[in-house]
């Protein structure tokens, strides 16, 4: 009530609007920044000469090797130093014992030492699994029945990562989800001398309806039945648990989520869970659905990205794998 002349007035000890009143003072107590130096940019590739836009992620492309290297030169002049790299393999490539993945010659050693030698401070990320590279679009081999064989599998993985730690990968991204494979790629790794090169777990990698575009793009959609006999059913947080233990325990140097935006309590569990750095991959379902009402007018497209990006820091997030890499660092380099 007011009386008199007064104003209607509350009394109020404490008013939070008060440490949100101008730009400085929100400045000092922000608690989750996002930039270029938390990301990871993924990038598919192809044999082709020509870039080839992806229908179903506007902005993103498989690249020739020279439109790879114009992208990750535009990267790189606004901050993002970490790239990850998926090939869309031709059909006639594609075998059931996907032999392609270890090809000392293939796709992603190609490119790996072409942006090597370009840039030796560039930090290379790569995907290990057998779906780009498997004639029934699994990521791991497949039994006549329709199992897939897990340690088989990881026999063939190993072959694989070996074969990108010798064209100069950083980084080695297991993403199949075969249980025990990240001890046998650390054991392969260090039997040829690669002590130094990383290994970032797909640990809690979900068996998710969000990873429909990256399949357009590789065209590497299983050709039978899904993935929910290796990739984590989307109603499971606690055994996201078990998974981080045995990858620490099995020598992983990072853990990651996948996917990002839907998944954020997990984010915050197995930030609570590990001291490693985690990092989170805001999948192409996730950046096609930004992209698709954006392009719509029905989102702002600059705001609604970065403040998903800024929700899945806040959830305890080290590092973001997101197609909107570039774009951010492109923003937020016009802002300063
Ligand atoms: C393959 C792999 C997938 C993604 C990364 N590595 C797809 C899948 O598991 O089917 C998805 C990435 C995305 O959707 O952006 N092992």
């Amino acid at each position: 009530m007011s009386d008199g002349d007064r104003p209607y007035a509350l009394s109020l000890r404490s008013r939070p609007r008060r440490n949100r009143k101008n730009a400085t003072i929100r400045g000092f107590h922000r608690e989750t920044r996002v930039g270029p130096e938390h990301f990871i940019y993924p990038l598919f590739v192809h044999e082709g000469d020509a870039d080839e836009p992806i229908a179903s992620m506007p902005g993103c492309a498989r690249l020739s090797l020279a439109g790879l290297l114009r992208e990750v030169e535009a990267a790189r002049a606004v901050g993002v130093n970490a790239v990850v790299l998926f090939p869309k393999v031709p059909d006639a490539l594609k075998t059931a014992d996907g032999r392609e993945s270890y090809n000392p010659d293939g796709l992603i050693p190609r490119c790996l030492r072409a942006l090597k030698e370009r840039w030796p401070d560039l930090v290379t990320v790569t995907d290990v699994a057998l779906d780009p590279y498997s004639s029934d679009g699994h990521d791991g081999l497949v039994a006549p029945d329709g199992r897939i064989l897990n340690d088989e599998t990881v026999e063939v993985l190993c072959k694989q990562a070996l074969s990108q730690a010798r064209a100069g990968a950083d980084i080695i991204s297991p993403s199949d989800m075969m249980d025990g494979r990240v001890g046998a790629i650390r054991e392969a790794l260090d039997d040829e001398g690669f002590t130094e090169v990383s290994i970032l777990a797909y640990t809690a990698k979900y068996a998710s309806a969000y990873y429909g575009p990256f399949r357009d793009a590789l065209d590497s959609a299983p050709r039978g039945g899904d993935k929910k006999t290796y990739q984590m059913d989307p109603a499971n947080a606690r055994e996201a648990v078990r998974e981080v233990m045995l990858d620490e325990d099995e020598g992983a140097d990072m853990i990651m989520v996948k996917p990002a935006g839907p998944y954020l309590d997990v984010i915050r569990l197995v930030r609570e869970t590990t001291a490693l750095p985690v990092a989170a991959y805001q999948v192409s379902g996730e950046y096609a659905m930004l992209k698709a009402a954006s392009a719509r007018g029905w989102l702002d497209e600059r705001s609604v990205v970065l403040e998903s990006l800024t929700a899945i820091r806040r959830a305890g997030a080290d590092v973001i794998l997101t197609y909107f890499a570039r774009q951010v660092g492109e923003w937020l380099a016009g802002a300063r």
